[in-house]
């Protein structure tokens, strides 16, 4: 299981020295893009991920909780292996928004709130490389894993089949519901209060990869 924190429970005030802090221990950095539309609360966009995106080696997930990705998603400097992740919500045709992120020279990611169902990305599974699904209303970090995400890793697995796709989960992700998602199928953990809220981070990140054992 890759582990990719979320730098939203980080302190902003110090989020170069808070990443910093976990890259040796982790796989990715995930980013939680907001605009007060799409969701009801605001974040940070292109200037303060592509600040950071040159002092830190490891992938970005940029995960883009805003209508119209299609106007920000090229602003952001992104390295061949990070993940531009948009929402299936904001797009009723999201074949634009492939080529877009194609042109960035990155991966592309779709993902899905809870209450979208899975169908709705199915027709689209052969242009993406990653797959977030979320198992809390997006918006905020904190809050409980919602139980029946765990049946929608199962069976976006199922749809996924042979092809080379990581599902990826993000919302209360903790050492109690990381084996769980991991048992059910999916290859990174999104994990914000679970790291940034605990003092001691090492500690936090070694219980939730023992907890995947
Ligand atoms: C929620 C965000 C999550 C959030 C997860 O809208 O997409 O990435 O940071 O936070 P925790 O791990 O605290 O649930
Ligand atoms: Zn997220």
């Amino acid at each position: 299981m890759k582990l990719s924190p979320s730098l939203l429970s980080a302190d902003f005030s110090r989020l170069l020295d808070e990443a910093l802090s976990v890259e040796p221990l982790v796989d990715r950095f995930h980013w939680d893009v907001m605009d007060g539309h799409f969701v009801p609360n605001l974040t940070f966009g292109p200037p303060v991920v592509n600040a950071l995106r040159s002092k830190l080696r490891i992938p970005f997930d940029i995960h883009l909780m805003i209508d119209h990705p299609e106007a920000y998603a090229p602003q952001f400097v992104t390295q061949p292996d990070d993940v531009i992740l948009f929402h299936i919500e904001t797009q009723p045709d999201p074949s634009r928004m492939f080529d877009i992120i194609s042109e960035c020279e990155t991966r592309c990611g779709i993902t899905l709130k809870p209450g979208t169902a899975l169908e709705a990305i199915e027709p689209y599974l052969d242009r993406v490389s990653m797959v977030l699904v979320m198992s809390v209303e997006p918006g905020f970090g904190g809050q409980a894993f919602l139980p029946e995400s765990l049946s929608r890793i199962r069976s976006l697995k199922k749809l996924i089949g042979t092809r080379d796709i990581e599902i990826s989960i993000d919302g209360g992700i903790n050492a109690e519901t990381i084996g769980p998602v991991a048992q059910a199928g999916a290859n990174i953990a999104v994990a914000g209060s679970a790291i940034f809220g605990m003092p001691d981070r090492t500690a936090a990140i070694q219980r939730l990869r023992e907890a995947c054992l």
